[in-house]
């Protein structure tokens, strides 16, 4: 460490009286994100939550040094985590970055996330972004995606007269993102994309780190028009596509891709074997999904590598089923992850893979890998020597 670093410790102070944490979520899904956080901390206490933001307080746990709210894979539904450090609610944005600058104290930050509870609203993220990048001395061409393991001031803007500040730091790859969005959705689709089915797809492949390899074989339910199926060839992968629709011919024509025009439930099974990973993304049902992945994952002649599911929720509430449909996948001899992605819509991307199968998430050095469904408890704080 240098003299400069020791005297500017890298990390923000805990505060004393426990963790105080603020998720945002997609709108819509704060209920959810509620009963999951219940679930996940049976001792936390809700607090204020609003459209796309949900905190609670865990409570006598005073923040662990390390940063320690690597938990968006048991928390599902929070893209952003970070510990409170209060709100701001000054005159003008001026006010409000002196009075954002005095919460964060006099510690050092590598990186700045600001982004709006609400994206409809339209207010000055960027400039505030480059004020408060300036207040902390970093370097005006800092990149918004933050490196693993590096520290990050949050503000959260909940309306241009008020804004949430907190810090956490990055680990996995939705916490490198601004408010855990991946960069990629506020850009168009990349030419020749067929549907933004591929953005998802490209998501969950590094969220969750799948190890898709080329040479395998995959079996999409639902393809039509094709974008995820897209994404698979890309990445090297022999692809079914069933879907009673058609398939854009761009994909359609691939060499490596072919189409069964037919129902889910009616795929012969004698035709599964040799397919190493089931995608699903049918506009159905998820009790409906459940089932037809079931059928093809428990068939005698099909051992796969690994199921990537999307189960569309016809509203919230049905969310609370999640741990039923991941105790189904466990079934199946696969161990499930889930996440709510930031490109998904009213939806769960579940990845259930075989044991042997290693997930390799954007970050996985530093990742810490919490199963879905089980609660966690959170990590004791751990003091280092001088501080
Ligand atoms: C959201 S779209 C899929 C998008 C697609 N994954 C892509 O990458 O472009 C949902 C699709 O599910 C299909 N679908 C609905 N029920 C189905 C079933 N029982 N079996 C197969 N496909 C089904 C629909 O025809 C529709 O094309």
């Amino acid at each position: 460490m240098t003299p400069a670093e020791s005297l500017s410790p890298r990390v923000a102070e805990p505060p004393r009286s426990g963790r105080f944490l603020l998720c945002s979520c997609q709108a819509g899904a704060e209920g959810a994100l509620r009963q999951r956080a219940a679930e996940v901390f049976p001792d936390s206490r809700p607090g204020a939550w609003r459209r796309g933001a949900v905190s609670f307080r865990i409570p006598g746990e005073p923040v662990p040094e390390d940063g320690g709210v690597d938990i968006g894979f048991a928390l599902v539904f929070a893209r952003a985590t970070m510990h409170s450090l209060g709100q701001v609610a000054g005159d003008d944005d001026g006010g409000r970055i002196t009075e954002a600058c005095r919460l964060a104290g006099g510690r050092r930050y590598d990186n700045v996330h600001v982004w709006q509870r609400d994206p409809r609203a339209e207010l000055p993220g960027s400039a505030i972004r480059s004020a408060l990048v300036a207040a902390q001395g970093l370097a005006p061409t800092l990149g918004e995606v933050a490196e693993p393991g590096t520290v990050v001031l949050d503000c959260l803007i909940d309306s241009a007269e008020r804004w949430w500040i907190g810090w956490h730091r990055a680990e996995d790859l939705p916490s490198r993102w601004p408010g855990g969005v991946c960069p990629g959705l506020a850009q168009p689709l990349p030419d020749g994309t067929v549907s933004r089915a591929w953005l998802k797809l490209d998501e969950a492949i590094a969220v969750f780190g799948i190890p898709f390899r080329p040479g395998q074989r995959a079996m999409e339910l639902g393809a039509s028009p094709g974008g995820a199926c897209q994404r698979l060839l890309e990445a090297g992968l022999e692809v079914v596509g069933v879907d009673p629709a058609v398939v854009d011919p761009r994909v359609a024509t691939a060499p490596r891709f072919e189409q069964w025009r037919m129902r889910a439930r009616d795929v012969p099974l004698r035709r599964c074997a040799g397919i190493d990973w089931l995608v699903a993304d049918m506009n159905i049902d998820p009790k409906s999904t459940m089932a037809a992945l079931g059928r093809i994952a428990l068939a005698p002649a099909v051992r796969l590598q690994g199921i990537v599911a999307t189960l569309k929720l016809p509203d919230w509430s049905r969310a609370a089923e999640l741990p039923g449909w991941l105790d189904m996948f466990r079934s199946f001899g696969l161990e499930p992850r889930a996440r709510q992605l930031s490109s998904g819509g009213r939806e769960i991307c579940v990845v259930a893979t075989r044991p042997a199968v290693e997930l390799q998430p954007g970050s996985a050095a530093r990742s810490r890998r919490v199963s879905a469904a089980r609660p966690v408890t959170p990590r004791r704080a751990r003091r280092r020597p001088g501080r």
